[in-house]
């Protein structure tokens, strides 16, 4: 996966992080000569009845924007023969294997960015309207045509009782047509709207940033559930007289609290884990799999050995230091051990060679069954 060919066509990967990631929109022809979704339609549309899979009904008939949330029962979703609407299903990378692989093609940024790939099918007419959204994305033209108009927002408006987010007045500067193996790339806050010219399907590839505000209610929220790690002193008023004023608050009583908030500094060890669990918490969607059948530590091993690991493609793996982060769980690993984890979170997989004079290092052992055990990682080869 990881050293595959960015699909940014003949602009140089330097170039690109230089002067478009985060900055500029880039129209790639061709990104992905050749392009065929490995997806047909109908699988989409079965990916749409699970419930375990977010998906999205939006139509536009005669003007009037409508959104359902799935899952749909089969059956349920309207005949391709209608026009203006698309179906939207989130996270397909968590699914389907070969969608998972494509995503190998972008880890020229890192992980801990990445949020999912979304598939949408639309009939001629279909779109989810003029938006803007806060996260990158690469809009990869899977079958079919469609039209992409953009441009920078003049203003934030949202049309009125409309169940989606869409912009009373977008003023677009740039319309493009993209035909299969095409790729745009819009950086967060570009306005952007979407048709489909006759039938057609696009993969997003969507990378995440967390606000400051969704990075502190993670970690208060965190912090409520967790015991105190010291003393957790209480505030009294031993020593206080008499109040005449008992509406107001005390002034002492203000002053400690306010002093408990502002001296408030959590260790850089404390945030460091929390950070990894955070960045690698899956979302509330995904369950693993165990296997079916529970390995021996030797078993494991001597399989391990023989076919290497590969992470499961619902894992989100990342390391710093000697802190290793595995769907919001942290595990810290001492010297010799490290270096092989990192190839696995680099690489998402190891081959027998690499793991050949590790199956005298328990530890590392250990954790691997037990990410094994737990669904994260599997069997090779990748
Ligand atoms: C779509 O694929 O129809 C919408 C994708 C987007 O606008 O982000
Ligand atoms: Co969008």
């Amino acid at each position: 996966m990881l050293g595959c060919k960015p699909p940014l066509g003949e602009i140089s990967l330097e170039h690109f992080m230089r002067a478009h990631w985060q900055r500029r929109p880039l129209l790639v022809r061709n990104a992905f000569p050749g392009f065929r979704s490995p997806v047909p339609p109908q699988r989409l549309f079965d990916l749409a009845v699970q419930d375990d899979v977010e998906s999205r009904l939006v139509s536009s008939a005669r003007g009037r924007w409508a959104l359902r949330h799935g899952p749909f029962e089969a059956g349920e979703l309207p005949l391709p023969a209608r026009r203006d609407w698309t179906l939207l299903v989130q996270g397909v990378d968590l699914h389907l294997d070969e969608i998972h692989s494509l995503l190998g093609r972008f880890r020229f940024v890192a992980d801990a960015r990445l949020d999912d790939l979304m598939i949408s099918y639309a009939v001629d007419g279909g779109g989810v309207g003029a938006h803007v959204d806060s996260y990158d994305v690469f809009l990869l033209q899977a079958h079919g045509s469609r039209r992409w108009r953009i441009g920078w927002p003049r203003s934030s408006e949202l049309l009125a009782d409309v169940p989606m987010k869409i912009l009373a007045r977008f003023e677009p500067t740039e319309e493009y047509v993209l035909e299969a193996g095409d790729m745009l790339y819009l950086p967060p806050g570009w306005a952007h709207e979407g048709t489909a010219l006759g039938e057609c399907m696009t993969f997003s590839v969507g990378f995440r940033a967390p606000s400051r505000h969704e990075l502190l209610g993670a970690w208060f929220a965190e912090c409520a559930d967790s015991p105190p790690s010291g003393p957790d002193p209480r505030y009294s008023d031993r020593g206080t007289g008499p109040t005449r004023t008992p509406g107001r608050l005390p002034e002492p009583m203000h002053a400690v609290l306010a002093k408990w908030l502002l001296e408030w500094r959590p260790a850089p060890q404390e945030i460091a884990r929390f950070m990894g669990r955070f960045l690698t918490e899956p979302k509330p969607n995904v369950w693993f799999q165990a296997p079916r059948r529970r390995t021996s530590p030797a078993g494991f091993s001597a399989r391990a050995l023989r076919s290497g690991l590969r992470v499961d493609r619902r894992s989100r793996l990342a390391y710093r230091r000697r802190d290793f982060f595995i769907n919001g769980e942290h595990v810290p690993m001492t010297g010799k051990s490290a270096p092989l984890l990192r190839r696995l979170a680099d690489e998402r997989s190891l081959p027998p060679d690499a793991l050949r004079g590790t199956s005298v290092d328990p530890e590392l052992i250990a954790c691997l069954r037990g990410w094994f055990d737990a669904g994260w990682i599997r069997f090779g080869p990748p």
